[in-house]
């Protein structure tokens, strides 16, 4: 399988400078350009679902090809980001919303000598400077004052997001690995270059709002291992990207987002909320899965002896890394069952999802997705590899496909 290029077109590197998709980065978002073939593809009256929208990928390609689509996920940060990206906005509006954001910069350095909210980060120096952070501080202040806590407010989100990129753009966070580390180093910035760089992003984000999309898309709070029907709405195509099992966890890549937006407010909050993620893992989960019990569900055979091989592995994380990935698939396999009930006779199903390997054991999340789908009554089951996902390790994405016919 060597031969299998990279394809940083397939990944969140495209996704950056295309309009909505550029908003904001998130390192599992899946590529544009691979939603796009997949949704083109789709008949044109069908309803899509996403039941693991992330940043919203497949909603806003769906509504830009006119389509129609649901998407559920469980992190309301994330809830609130896809719904703004999938709205629509009415263009006088946003300029008034620009405006109003300008008026807010003569009142910056007065605000920043305050005593401002600074979101409850572990160690935030090493996000931003002692100088930039009573800056960006004082700017979420008079954002607060004018527009309110994000919310229902489409205009002022808008704005919300424009900060979140700001506070991204001047921290130490780099995002060139799969999960985001620290650059080593935080920079100092001028009032004057936080009000530069935040009315460039407001620019951009603005300006992309305005397109007006033909289709719709609505993300909904829902956890996709029990699937709820939305309006009585049943489905023709998923496409969708459901956590790998790698252990990375999206309340741990997104905290500065969260906190910043107050999505986030203390620590133990985000191990509850990656305990209801399906692979999460940070903070409490992992105590949580010390004392996990399997539902009374029968599972792939591979999976039961890929488990039992790493929890032999010799180190000590060993038994509950076997754990780990049998929760993983048990919990994707109640989606898969769940799902059933929501899909229309000859409904397909992309899934794209990578491998991975613990301790030199290959877990193969193709064959393990294939052979669930089959087991609970899934046809024309296949997959394809999508693109090689690094350098080093045997480390691939897949193309899992399937049809429901009822
Ligand atoms: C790989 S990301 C999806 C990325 C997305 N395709 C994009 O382009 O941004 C997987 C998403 O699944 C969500 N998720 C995890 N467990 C879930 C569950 N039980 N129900 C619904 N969503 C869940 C996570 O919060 C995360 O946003």
């Amino acid at each position: 399988m060597t031969e299998v290029a990279q394809r940083s077109d397939y990944t969140f590197k495209f996704n950056k400078n295309i309009g909505r998709h550029g908003w904001l980065r998130l390192t599992p978002a899946y590529s544009v350009k691979l939603v796009q073939e997949l949704v083109e593809e789709t008949p044109r009256n069908a309803m899509i679902l996403d039941p693991f929208s992330g940043t919203g990928t497949t909603g806003v390609c769906s509504a830009e090809s006119g389509m129609h689509c649901h998407l559920f996920d469980i992190n309301p940060f994330l809830i609130w980001f896809g719904n703004t990206k999938c709205a629509k906005f009415n263009e006088s509006d946003l300029n008034k919303t620009k405006s109003r954001v300008y008026k807010l910069f003569p009142s910056l350095q007065d605000q920043a000598n305050e005593e401002n909210w600074v979101p409850p980060i572990h160690n935030i120096e090493r996000w931003w400077c002692g100088h930039t952070l009573p800056i960006l501080s004082g700017l979420r202040t008079l954002i607060e004052k004018e527009f309110g806590e994000p919310g229902e407010c489409k205009y002022a989100n808008l704005v919300w997001i424009s900060f979140c990129r700001l506070i991204i753009e001047t921290s130490s966070a780099a995002f060139n690995h799969v999960s985001m580390s620290f650059k080593g180093g935080v920079t100092r910035f001028e009032v004057k270059q936080i009000e530069k760089i935040f009315s460039d992003v407001l620019e951009l984000i603005i300006d992309s709002a305005k397109y007006k999309f033909p289709g719709t898309a609505s993300v909904f709070n829902a956890d996709s291992r029990e699937m709820p029907s939305i309006d009585n709405c049943t489905y023709d195509h998923v496409i969708t990207s459901p956590p790998y099992p790698n252990r990375m966890s999206y309340i741990r890549e997104l905290r500065p987002y969260m906190y910043w937006t107050k999505f986030l407010n203390e620590a133990k909050e985000a191990g509850q909320l990656d305990w209801k993620a399906i692979g999460g893992t940070w903070g409490t989960a992992t105590s949580k899965l010390k004392e996990w019990c399997a539902d009374n569900v029968t599972l792939p055979e591979e999976l039961y002896t890929t488990c039992e091989r790493i929890s032999r592995c010799d180190n000590k994380n060993a038994d509950l890394m076997g754990r780990y990935v049998h929760k993983y698939f048990h919990d994707m396999h109640l989606h898969f069952a769940s799902l059933r009930g929501r899909l229309n006779a000859g409904a397909k199903l992309d899934y794209i999802v990578g491998n991975s390997t613990f301790y030199g054991i290959h877990v193969n999340s193709e064959t393990l997705f294939e052979e669930s789908l089959r087991m609970l009554g899934y046809q024309e089951i296949n997959s394809r590899v999508v693109r090689k996902r690094n350098s080093k390790k045997e480390l691939f994405e897949f193309c899992v496909t399937a049809r429901w016919n009822g």
